[in-house]
């Protein structure tokens, strides 16, 4: 897949994720074969003001490439301000968010509310063309609500205005995450523009994903919640839609690693006490579906240093391989 002049190695994409897709989830999933992966959405007016922790989202990697930044914001000025100041800071490609349903960002007129304002739209893609030379990408929704389905339209401005690619999660602003993403609406927009489509939403494993390139005809796929406690999905997938294997589960022995392996960079990276704070939900998703995970989960509350837990994943993993071997 090709976004402009940028050159991917695969088609498989890591959906930008506020609270989560930061450079230490991003590696993980880059570990497993992801190629293009997102900041989550980093406020326009936040870079501007030079923000401390607006900055703190857009800290990367010379591995972490290639890397797009998401940015929301209303006003195509300040969103153009903000764009070229990323640029400058080496970002790969940049998304403009047109798609995000909370609140807090629709009262600003950002996210979601644009898909009610095709004009701004048009507006904000033409000056932040202006702002970057980088790939630029408009990640959107299908519509405002059910009765104003509008995808299709606001892809054909974007391209118009100069956007490079359109990311798509087809359902409406209204619906949040409920119901389904209609992928119908997918195969809509890549009909009627020229600019390759990223098709998002429901990829839970690597048959939704060939299921959703070959029923829309998309050319990438982007995978959001499915990556959760999962960065593995990445390789099934890209393996998967190579044809180059079999699907491979991961052992229990290679989950310990991996899940030791992002504690240890999350400790790393943040230090000890935001490190294990913010690792808490991974470790939620990690052992999700597993035998006694709950009941472990409640025993690491009590727990507040990361060689203690790192000790309480091994034991609880092993007493879980053993389980297995009996089994056997
Ligand atoms: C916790 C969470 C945070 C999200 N944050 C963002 C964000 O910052 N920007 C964005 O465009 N979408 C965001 N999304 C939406 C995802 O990028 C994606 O569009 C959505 O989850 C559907 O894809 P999926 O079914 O693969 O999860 C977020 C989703 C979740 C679950």
């Amino acid at each position: 897949m090709k976004i402009g002049n940028l050159l991917l190695a695969n088609n498989v994409c890591l959906a930008p994720m506020a609270g989560i897709t930061d450079l230490v989830f991003r590696t993980m999933a880059r570990n497993f074969g992801c190629e293009l992966c997102f900041t989550e959405m980093v406020s326009a007016n936040g870079l501007i003001r030079n923000a401390k922790k607006t900055y703190r989202y857009l800290e990367s990697s010379d591995a972490d490439r290639p890397l797009g930044v998401q940015i929301f914001g209303a006003d195509p000025g300040i969103l153009a301000e903000a764009v070229r100041i990323v640029t400058e800071g080496g970002a790969d490609s940049i998304d403009i968010n047109m798609g995000c349903p909370v609140t807090k960002v629709l009262k600003t007129g950002s996210g979601g509310a644009l898909m009610k304002d095709p004009l701004r739209v048009a507006r904000i893609v033409r000056e932040v063309r202006k702002a970057t030379h980088l790939p630029l990408t408009i990640k959107i929704r299908a519509g405002w609500k059910r009765h104003g389905i509008n995808a299709i339209d606001i892809a054909v401005i974007a391209e118009e205005c100069g956007a490079d690619a359109v990311i798509i999660h087809p359902r409406t602003v209204e619906q949040g995450f409920s119901g389904f993403a209609d992928w119908d609406l997918i195969a809509g927009v890549k009909k009627r523009v020229v600019v390759p489509v990223i098709g998002n939403g429901d990829v839970r494993g690597p048959q939704d994903a060939k299921r959703m390139l070959d029923s829309t005809g998309c050319d990438g796929v982007m995978i959001g919640r499915a990556a959760l406690g999962n960065p593995w999905i990445f390789g099934q997938t890209v393996t998967y839609l190579k044809k180059a294997g079999p699907i491979q589960a991961p052992t229990l022995c290679e989950r310990e690693q991996v899940l030791r392996n992002h504690l240890m960079m999350n400790v790393q990276h943040y230090g000890s006490g935001v490190g294990l704070k913010t690792f808490r939900k991974h470790m939620l998703w990690y052992t999700k579906g597993l035998r006694g995970g709950s009941h472990f989960r409640q025993k690491l509350t009590k727990i507040h240093g990361s060689a203690e837990l790192i000790e309480a994943v091994h034991h609880y993993f092993t007493s879980l391989e053993t389980q297995e071997d009996q089994e056997m």
